[in-house]
């Protein structure tokens, strides 16, 4: 790498932050639709940007949801391309009393730069950016062809990106996907991702009777929903921690003995977790570690769960109605449809009597397990070297980025996951932030990629 690159990223720094921070104002909340002329802001602030540090062909493509905004640079004649992936939307900032300041006014304190979006993920998305902007202001070329495709529908489960890469398989034809959405094990530890979890994300109704009842007129003849989705709920798991749905881990790859050896080689401390969450311990399937209940086993979770009187007091009714979001982390190779099927069919076969049910799909994507051994994964490794001078890691991760696997499948091209977040970043929560250091560290990282990739 010229030493001219790594000096301009060191000498704009500053400036770099500020575009940052311009990016991080807008609040693109793809899941909340009085956000929409918001999260097309962001989509456009990214194509200007990657027009102004000199990619071509800026365009923000429409698709039946949020757009996709791609751009290239594809003068590196017989070199390799490199797809650049990431996601312009960002989840809901609520609950917004909880934050410090506040989520689209970002604001440095200490080491990193807090807002919502800073690292999950348009931090990861500028990185890339003012690594392209560097070489092409100080060596005026890129090593490899690139192209670049953020797109604003993530956080709600990409739906409509499958039928973009589809559709636009020859422009977005590439020797690789390199993304930035993911974590790094720890501070001072670089790592690349190789695998992510899928998800099935369903909501569960409940209905009993007609109309709210008083609970001493009718209490113990008419069936309870919010009874009856909690003896569901509880159903779903045994004594174990294994979820019952028949044929739920059917296609589950389980940990091999060499991969479980590897991840036991992995500095873990138990009191990790309970130290930074507030917890008494960690807990979850039988027979397994901590990481590989995170990475490598599925679950079952409810993050919702409603019915009923909430106000003060007390209040004697029955409810009419209950209902429970329910979240299912997958892991290679279950299918979300499958798992969302067996769902519905748990629920009809072990519904209480007295009560109806619904079961209503909301979004899934699958799960991703990619080769450690292919060539930007090489060039991604000695590139993390590079910028951070230690080893990297080879790690998993429970979160979920569904395009990952169709990017695999249908631009037949290995993807590497090199992501620069902490898992105490308070992604999707408030005070959401991100280490400038790693930030610093990702644009020289992303600048070396390029170059090591050049020699794949
Ligand atoms: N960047 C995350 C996924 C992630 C986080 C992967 C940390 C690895 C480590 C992504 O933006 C995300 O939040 N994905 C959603 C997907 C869902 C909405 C389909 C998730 O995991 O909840
Ligand atoms: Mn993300
Ligand atoms: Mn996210």
């Amino acid at each position: 790498m010229s030493q001219n690159t790594l000096d301009y990223i060191d000498e704009h720094l500053d400036r770099f932050i500020e575009e940052l921070k311009e990016f991080l104002r807008i609040p693109s909340i793809s899941a909340q639709p009085e956000h929409t002329p918001d999260t097309r802001r962001a989509a456009e602030y990214v194509a200007a940007e990657a027009s102004r540090i000199g990619l071509e062909n800026a365009a923000v493509m429409e698709t039946d949801g949020y757009p996709v905004v791609y751009a290239d640079w594809l003068h590196a004649e017989g070199k390799p391309t490199v797809l650049i992936y990431g996601h312009y939307d960002v989840q809901p900032a609520e609950p917004l009393e909880l934050w410090t300041s506040p989520a689209f006014q970002p604001e440095i304190r200490g080491e990193d730069i807090y807002a919502r979006g800073s690292i999950d993920d348009k931090g990861q998305v500028h990185l890339h950016l003012k690594a392209i902007e560097a070489m092409l202001q100080t060596q005026g070329t890129l090593p490899v062809n690139v192209k670049l495709i953020i797109e604003g529908e993530e956080e709600v489960g990409s739906p409509n990106l499958v039928p973009f890469v589809v559709a636009n398989r020859q422009l977005l034809r590439c020797d690789a996907v390199m993304i930035s959405d993911t974590t790094m094990y720890d501070y001072d530890m670089p790592s690349i991702t190789y695998g992510l979890r899928g998800l099935a994300y369903l909501e569960l109704h409940v209905t009993g009777s007609d109309r709210d009842l008083h609970s001493g007129m009718f209490g113990g003849a008419i069936a309870n929903p919010i009874n009856a989705i909690a003896a569901l709920i509880a159903k779903m798991k045994d004594e174990n921690g294994r979820i019952t749905l028949p044929g739920f881990y059917d296609d589950v790859i389980d940990v091999t003995p060499d991969e479980r050896a590897e991840l036991a080689r992995l500095p873990y401390d138990p009191q990790t977790y309970p130290n930074m969450l507030g917890i008494t311990t960690t807990t979850g399937e039988a027979g397994y570690t901590d990481l590989e209940r995170l990475w490598a086993r599925p679950t079952l979770d409810v993050c919702g769960i409603w019915g009923g009187y909430q106000g003060d007091g007390a209040k004697t009714v029955l409810p009419a109605k209950a209902g429970a979001k329910i979240s299912m982390r997958l892991v290679a190779n279950q299918s979300p449809l499958k798992v969302a099927d067996q769902l519905r069919e748990f629920v009809q076969a072990n519904l209480p009597e007295g009560v109806r049910a619904e079961v209503i799909d909301l979004h899934g994507g699958p799960p991703a397990l990619t080769p450690t051994d292919s060539a930007p994964v090489k060039a991604a490794l000695v590139a993390l070297e590079k910028a951070f001078g230690v080893k990297p890691f080879l790690i998993r991760s429970g979160g979920s980025i569904p395009i990952v696997a169709d990017f695999e499948r249908e631009l037949e091209a290995p993807v590497v996951m090199m992501g620069f977040g902490l898992p105490d970043q308070n992604a999707h929560a408030p005070d959401e932030k991100m280490n400038l250091k790693n930030y610093h560290r990702g644009i020289k990282s992303a600048a070396h990629f390029l170059e090591e990739f050049a020699q794949a």
